[in-house]
C-alpha cells in the first residue's frame, strides 16, 4: 500500500527587497496561501514557498539612496516581507532569499549545468536594459523613449555577455503548451505566449558585465548572472536542488506557480525552456493573475496612492482583509479597489451579513435551545460547489455562493421569526436552529482557507457542548 500522501507544491514570486509590500505583492501571496490552506484540508503534503529577489542592480539603487549597507538593507526589508505575511495569516511553509548560501549554491550548479549542456554562447549585446524591470527591452516595448511600466529611460547597453539559445526550444515550448503538458491560466494569458513564441523566439543574454550587487558567473568573474536568471531558479533551490536530491525530487515538479501577468514571459517561456535545457522537469501549471488600480489609477509611491496591507489588517482584521481583495475582483482579470470599497464590503458582508448570521443563531441557541446543541443536522445548503471554486483559483465566485447561503439564511430567520414562533411551537424553532447551526458550520469548514480565523471562531463556538453567546460581535460596524 502506498502510504505516501500526495504532495502539493505552490509558489509566489519572489518580491524584490526594494520596497515593502503592497496590496498586489499581497494578493499573489494571499492567493498561494488560500491554496495552501485548501491542499492541506485534503491531507495533502504542501509545500508552499514565497520569498525575496535581493540581487541587482535594483535593489542596489535603493540601499544607496537609503544610506544603507547592503546587507543591511535586504535583511531589514526582507524581514518586512516575513511579518508583513504573518499578518495577513499567510502561513508559508519556506521563505527563500536569493542572498541565502543555500539559493547561492544551487544557482551555481545550475549555471554548470546549464554550460554544459551546450545551450550557452559567448556574443554581444547592444540594447535597452530597464533597471526598474531588470529586463532588456526592446525599441518597441518604449513608449517615447521610456519603459512605459516604470516611466523611466532604458539604459543603453553595450556588452559581451553569455546567451542562452532560448530560439531553439519555440517549438518544443509549443508544443508542451497547446497540448496542457504545461498548463497556462487563464485562457488568455495561455493565448498571449503561444502568440509570442509565434512571433519567433530570440536568445537572451544571461549575464551581465556592470550589474551590481548580483552572483558572479562560475567561469567567468568578470560576469555576472542576470538576476532574473537567479531568481527563477528559487522554485528548485528552496526545495534541495544542489543539497537534498531526495527532497527535490518528492516536490518536483511545481504544481502551481502563481504569479502577475506583469512577468508571464519569464514564467512561462524563458523558464521552461532552462529547465528543458537542464533535464528537469516543467512545472504543471502557471496561473497569472490581473493588476489592481487604486480609484481607477496605477498605484505607485508618486502618486502616493500605494495601499499598505498590514496597515489595513490592523485596522478591519486580517481576515477581512483577505475576504475583500478575493471578494472584489475575479482572479485573473483587472481590477479597481480602494479602502472605500473595503469599508462598504465590510459593513454589508462581514457586519451585517456574516457576522449577523452567526449572532442571531448564536443567540437564539442559547435562549430557546438553553444552549443545548442536540445532534447534529444536515446543512439545508449545499456548498460543495464552493471548494470547487476555489480549487480552479475562483476565489470570488466561490466567496458569492457562501454569501448567498448567508443572505437565505438571514431571510430565513426575518420571515420566520423565531422570537415569535417559539411562543408556540417551540419544536419548530429547535429544527430550524439546528438546521441554520449545521449551515454556520458548513460555511465555516468551506470559507476557512479565505477567512481562517473567523472560521476558527465560528467552530468553536458551535463545537461547544452548549453554546455561549459570543463575548465579541465577529465584525464590529466600522463607521
Ligand atoms: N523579482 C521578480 C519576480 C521573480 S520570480 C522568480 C519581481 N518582483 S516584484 O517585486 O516586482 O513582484 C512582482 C509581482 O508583484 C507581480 O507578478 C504580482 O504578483 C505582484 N504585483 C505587483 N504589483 C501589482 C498590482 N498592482 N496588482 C497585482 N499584483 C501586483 O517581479
Amino acid at each position: 500500500m502506498n502510504l505516501e500522501r500526495n504532495k502539493f507544491y505552490i509558489t509566489t514570486p519572489i518580491y524584490y527587497v526594494n520596497d515593502k509590500p503592497h496590496i498586489g505583492t499581497g494578493y499573489t501571496t494571499l492567493a498561494a496561501d488560500v491554496l495552501a490552506r485548501l491542499h492541506r484540508q485534503l491531507g495533502e503534503d504542501v509545500y508552499f514557498l514565497t520569498g525575496t529577489a535581493e540581487h541587482g542592480s535594483k535593489v542596489a539603487e535603493s540601499a544607496e539612496k537609503a544610506g544603507l549597507n547592503i546587507q543591511e538593507f535586504v535583511d531589514e526589508y526582507a524581514a518586512k516581507f516575513s511579518l508583513a505575511w504573518d499578518e495577513l495569516t499567510i502561513a508559508p511553509d519556506d521563505f527563500i532569499r536569493t542572498t541565502e548560501e543555500r539559493h547561492i549554491r544551487a544557482v551555481n550548479l545550475f549555471f554548470t549545468k546549464l554550460k554544459d549542456s551546450g545551450k550557452l554562447y559567448e556574443g554581444d549585446y547592444e540594447g535597452w536594459y530597464c533597471v526598474g524591470c531588470e529586463s532588456f527591452k526592446k525599441e518597441s516595448e518604449l513608449v517615447n523613449g521610456v519603459c512605459p511600466l516604470h516611466n523611466r529611460k532604458p539604459e543603453w547597453i553595450k556588452e559581451r555577455n553569455w546567451f542562452f539559445k532560448l530560439s531553439e526550444f519555440a517549438s518544443i515550448l509549443k508544443e508542451k503548451i497547446e497540448t496542457d503538458e504545461f498548463r497556462i491560466f487563464p485562457l488568455a494569458r495561455k493565448n498571449e505566449v503561444l502568440s509570442f513564441i509565434n512571433q519567433g523566439l530570440e536568445d537572451i543574454a544571461v549575464s551581465r558585465r556592470t550589474a551590481k550587487f548580483a552572483m558572479p558567473l562560475p567561469w567567468d568573474k568578470e560576469q555576472t548572472i542576470y538576476v532574473w536568471l537567479d531568481e527563477l531558479f528559487n522554485y528548485c533551490s528552496a526545495i534541495g536542488y544542489e543539497s537534498d536530491r531526495k527532497k527535490f525530487d518528492k516536490y518536483w515538479p511545481a504544481d502551481f506557480h502563481i504569479i502577475g501577468k506583469d512577468i508571464i514571459k519569464f514564467h512561462c517561456i524563458i523558464w521552461p525552456a532552462l529547465l528543458l535545457a537542464i533535464g528537469e522537469q516543467l512545472p504543471r501549471a502557471v496561473y497569472a493573475h490581473g493588476f489592481f488600480t487604486v480609484n481607477g489609477q496605477k498605484m505607485s509611491k508618486s502618486l502616493g496612492n500605494v495601499m499598505d496591507p498590514v496597515a489595513l489588517a490592523h485596522q478591519y482584521g486580517s481576515d477581512a482583509v483577505r475576504y475583500f481583495l478575493l471578494r472584489e475582483v475575479p482572479f485573473g482579470q483587472d481590477g479597481d479597489v480602494s479602502e472605500e470599497k473595503l469599508k462598504e464590503r465590510y459593513n454589508a458582508d462581514l457586519a451585517n451579513g456574516l457576522g449577523n448570521l452567526f449572532s442571531r443563531v448564536t443567540n437564539m441557541m442559547e435562549k430557546y435551545l438553553d444552549g443545548d446543541l442536540g445532534d447534529a443536522r444536515v446543512s439545508p445548503k449545499d456548498l460543495s460547489e464552493v471548494s470547487e471554486a476555489f480549487h480552479s483559483l475562483n476565489f470570488s465566485e466561490g466567496l458569492v455562493k457562501i454569501w448567498e447561503a448567508i443572505a437565505w439564511a438571514n431571510q430565513l430567520i426575518d420571515k420566520s421569526k423565531p422570537w415569535e414562533l417559539v411562543k408556540t411551537e417551540p419544536k419548530k424553532v429547535k429544527e430550524l436552529l439546528l438546521s441554520l447551526g449545521a449551515l454556520l458550520y458548513d460555511i465555516a469548514l468551506k470559507l476557512s482557507p479565505v477567512m481562517p480565523e473567523t472560521a476558527n471562531k465560528i467552530k468553536t463556538a458551535l463545537e461547544q457542548e452548549k453554546i455561549m453567546k459570543p463575548a465579541q460581535p465577529l465584525f464590529p460596524k466600522i463607521e
